[in-house]
């Protein structure tokens, strides 16, 4: 997502915010800035007997759409000197990126910057509580709403930390935060709850703060974690820090062993790893403000213009490539179980160039992660020009695809730097089930319906993340025996037929394994003959509408001396007799159960490949964004 910096000491402050947020940039962000307070010291004042000069500060914004190396040009061009400052890199998500939306923000009597990470989810009451105080907003950002919360506080009390403090207990939401004011031109106030923030310790009275170890590292690897629902007020002279419910506390400093390089990765030895690990969070953002569940509904700001052609739509197209195509497939299964609307899926590479038949009653879905994949895109072209709605459910904002689109919905999964797809993945399916409850709730789905289905989904995060913990290890393990296969076929049915097919595609990109997804039961018109003692077969097989004729489908691979690895619901005994390897997963609805499925068959690629040596990151031959044909 977004990055943070900040800077306080002796030192020029611009050049160390800029190079800690090209440290942040690698994750392709849209757009950038800085405040600093610059020292006027020109200011004097008089009582006719004597002259005094006097430290005044301005508070001075720079920001622009674009690069780091952007705002670099811009900075250079107006040089501020200050000794304090923020800085931030933007992934939008309330408002586009323009100059305007880019961080920092300001309160409303412009002295107080904020730059922040996260989702402030309660923004637009606040924003009206403001409002009708006068208070006037320049853009559509949720972050300017907490400046402005921030600003009307400190009117009372004229004391920054108090001001956010009482502020962060108004808000409903995701932070990490930094704050200066030119009234206070000795501090910088930061706090987090669920968007991380750390602070550095330097040597000579000065002090950092970023989101990610990664942008301070080169200045101290002295380092303080603030935890959820902490704040600290740093000056010159030290740290004070406190809970938001205003407790003191003392933290400990840290040092930091990893290499630059590993920060970046979070600890993680590679990306894929890490993005694998960020699901239960990248899950709950996919979901975040967007179910109303007393409703049993869910509002989809992408998709509001267009609820009238939703309605009435007799038949849904979807596209896509490689990885967001497998996830189309489970949401065409989704959408017609549900909301009982026809779903055609294509490659999109096949229906830019078959001469699709496309109705202007029609709706058109395109995935894509990235939202620059060069087929996709064309497709969607294709599908509009024949007068479909062209909707996109796009992971990077501002993406091609992303502003082609008629509307759509964005995953929220953050940058995804593994080139192999993985969060974006359970984000993709995760916003395949919002839309699904929603068209569903348009027709035959009712309100309990689609509030069970909520509480379900709810569910995910925490079932995701007892599903990494439980399975690693043993994946490890099945991995460590079956390094050495140069074949696997991955089974599954109904919803895990398409688990099966990203399973596969998931070994083959990046162990260079040949590995195959087939629907269970078409194994025996032809991959049967390819089973002996020699071929591993993963059984996609939680306990599902088609659990029972799954289980004929292992007997017939054990029945041939093939080695079968199970994914079954956590209490299947009847499975841990016929399969050599049972990796458990949690329990959840037929529609859901991918989301979890596919966890240990991404882990299970992983520590193939590295058994294997391979480089996760950049498997060869392959591209994060393909965007050529
Ligand atoms: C490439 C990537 C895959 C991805 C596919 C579609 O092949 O290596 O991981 O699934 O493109 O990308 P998109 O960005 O459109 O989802």
């Amino acid at each position: 997502m977004c990055g943070i910096v900040g800077y306080i000491g002796n030192r020029e402050a611009t050049p160390i915010l800029l190079s800690g947020l090209k440290r942040l940039e690698y994750r392709g962000y849209d757009s950038a800035g800085l405040a600093l307070l610059e020292d006027l010291q020109a200011a004097i004042s008089s009582n006719g007997h004597s002259t005094q000069l006097l430290s005044a500060h301005q508070l001075v914004i720079e920001k622009c759409k674009g690069k780091v190396t952007d705002l670099e040009e811009l900075s250079a061009r107006n040089p501020h000197l200050s000794t304090i400052g923020i800085g931030h890199t933007r992934w939008a998500t309330h408002g586009a990126p323009s100059d305007v939306n880019a961080h920092p923000h300001t309160d409303q009597s412009g002295k107080i910057a904020i730059i922040h990470n996260g989702i402030i989810e309660n923004y637009s009451q606040i924003k009206k509580h403001l409002i009708s105080r006068g208070h006037i907003f320049q853009t559509e950002t949720d972050t300017e709403v907490l400046a402005h919360l921030i600003g009307e506080f400190f009117e009372q009390s004229h004391n920054l930390t108090e001001a956010v403090r009482l502020s962060l207990n108004e808000v409903v939401g995701a932070y990490g935060i930094a704050v200066i004011s030119s009234e206070n031109p000795d501090e910088i106030v930061v706090a987090r709850k669920g968007s991380p923030l750390v602070i550095g310790v330097g040597n000579d009275n000065d002090y950092f703060v970023a989101s990610d170890a990664a942008a301070i590292i080169a200045h101290t690897r002295q380092v303080i974690y603030l935890s959820d629902n902490e704040m600290a007020t740093i000056t010159r002279s030290g740290i004070k820090t406190r809970t938001i419910s205003n407790v003191e506390i003392t933290k400990t400093i840290e040092h930091i062993e990893m290499e630059l390089e590993a920060i970046e990765k979070g600890g993680f030895d590679h990306f894929m790893l890490k993005e694998i690990y960020e699901q239960p969070r990248t899950i709950t953002d996919a979901m975040r403000g967007r179910v109303v569940e007393e409703e049993g509904n869910v509002v989809l700001g992408g998709l509001e213009n267009h609820l009238r052609e939703l309605r009435r739509v007799n038949r849904i197209l979807i596209t896509a490539c490689g990885t967001s195509f497998h996830a189309g497939l489970i949401g065409k299964y989704m959408i017609e179980q549900y909301a009982r609307i026809p779903v055609d899926i294509e490659y999109a590479s096949e229906f830019r160039y078959r001469n699709p038949i496309v109705g202007d009653d029609d709706v058109m879905f395109a995935i894509s992660q990235s939202g620059e994949t060069a087929d996709t895109l064309a497709a969607l072209r294709e599908g509009k020009r024949k007068g479909a709605l062209g909707l996109g459910i796009v992971n990077v904002v501002g993406s091609t695809i992303a502003r082609e689109s008629d509307g759509g919905v964005y995953i929220h999964a953050g940058p995804e730097i593994g080139v192999a797809s993985t969060k974006a993945f359970t984000s993709q399916l995760t916003v395949f089930a919002l839309i699904t409850i929603m068209l569903g709730r348009m027709r035959h789905l009712s309100v309990v319906d689609g509030r069970a289905m909520i509480r379900e989904l709810l569910a995910l995060p925490d079932k995701v993340q007892q599903t990494i913990e439980n399975t690693e290890q043993q994946v490890k393990q099945i991995a460590e025996i079956f390094k050495d296969a140069t074949n696997f076929l991955y089974l599954g049915r109904g919803y895990n037929y398409p688990a099966a097919l990203e399973g596969a595609l998931k070994l083959k990109e990046i162990s260079y394994i040949h590995a195959e997804g087939y629907p269970a039961a078409e194994m025996k018109h032809g991959p049967i003959a390819l089973i002996d003692e020699n071929m591993p077969v993963v059984f996609v097989a939680p306990h599902d509408d088609v659990y029972e004729k799954i289980l004929s489908n292992i007997q017939e691979v054990r029945a041939r001396k093939g080695h079968v690895i199970a994914i079954a619901t956590e209490g299947d005994e009847q499975i841990t007799e016929l399969a050599e390897q049972v990796i458990f997963i949690p329990e959840t609805i037929p529609m859901l159960t991918p989301i979890l499925s596919v966890v240990p068959l991404q882990l299970l690629a992983y520590y193939m490949a590295t058994a294997r040596g391979c480089n996760v990151d950049q498997p060869r031959n392959l591209a994060k964004s393909v965007t050529v044909e």
